[in-house]
């Protein structure tokens, strides 16, 4: 089936290819680096909902038992989701490219360990570790901010297991495109409440480009990301020799939703989208 679908592919019509890969990796520590601190303030701070109500349980579920696994988490940051995985005993090394984030995960690791190491280093070269390495390995918002998504995922691949799994969750690449954004009801009336919004405009999604996105409004600077349409994260997937086992675009649940208002706009756009896979060669 998986064979079909890439035939059918490899004969349509290709948009250019990604320019991210002509970015410098100085560009993405550079940005990381800078907004290190605030990003880790927000993280911890317990505000940030849509990591720990939609992200969270999905990511946990796909991932299955953790209890004695060994994990490797790409693109760990300050280490929000190597705590989550080592809370559930898994055995886990984390690994970022920007030597802030590795700075302020190792200090909260010696304030209150879980066991969890971290690694200074480039998720598209993961030299360091012997290939079939881990039971797991995770992408966290991580994958679309990488400038070779390829490469990293034939790296995780390689240092997989046999049957071992790979998650990762991005921003939603069919939507959260380099030309989206809410267009308002009335452009005199711009709110955050959901009547007010109009629609969800999409544009340039073939356009493979680097969008420098302000994150959280408390960062003091904007980072860049990578658009690619949902293809390209799918077609490198299986190339890497990863079989997509689950996908899922998670939503609230209906009690997220009669508790707040704010989360009725998450039923009219995907604003996340999770990906399962398993290495099968
Ligand atoms: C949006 S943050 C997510 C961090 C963390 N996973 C979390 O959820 O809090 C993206 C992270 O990817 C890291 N990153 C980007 N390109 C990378 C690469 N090639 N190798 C390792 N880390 C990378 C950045 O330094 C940043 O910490």
């Amino acid at each position: 089936m998986a064979g079909d679908v890439r035939d059918i592919q490899r004969a349509a019509p290709r948009p250019p290819r990604s320019r991210g890969r002509q970015v410098s990796p100085d560009v993405v520590v550079e940005a990381w680096d800078r907004c290190a601190s605030e990003w880790a303030e927000w993280v911890r701070s317990g505000r940030d909902a849509d990591r720990e109500c939609l992200l969270d349980p999905v990511m946990l579920r796909l991932l299955g038992n953790l209890r004695g696994s060994r994990v490797l988490d790409l693109g760990c940051g300050e280490g929000y989701f190597s705590r989550v995985m080592a809370r559930r005993e898994a055995d886990v090394v984390g690994v970022d490219i920007s030597p802030a984030m590795i700075g302020l995960a190792q200090e909260e690791e010696a304030r209150r360990s879980l066991g969890i190491t971290y690694c200074l280093g480039d998720m598209t070269d993961l030299s360091v570790f012997g290939k079939e390495t881990f039971d797991a390995a995770t992408a966290y918002l991580s994958l679309s901010d990488c400038i070779d998504h390829q490469l990293a995922l034939r790296e995780a691949a390689r240092v997989l297991k046999k049957k071992g799994r790979l998650v990762y969750c991005l921003p939603h690449p069919c939507f959260f495109t380099p030309g989206a954004s809410w267009e308002p009801r009335d452009r005199l009336r711009i709110s955050g409440s959901d009547h007010d919004k109009l629609h969800w405009k999409v544009d340039r999604y073939f356009q493979r480009e680097r969008v420098d996105w302000m994150v959280y409004p408390n960062l003091p600077g904007s980072t860049p990301h990578f658009h690619r349409p949902l293809q390209d994260y799918l077609e490198a997937t299986w190339e890497a020799g990863l079989q997509v086992t689950a996908v899922v675009e998670p939503i609230p649940s209906p009690q997220l939703l009669a508790e707040s208002q704010n989360w009725q706009k998450y039923l009219r756009i995907g604003f996340y989208l999770v990906v399962q896979a398993e290495k099968t060669r």
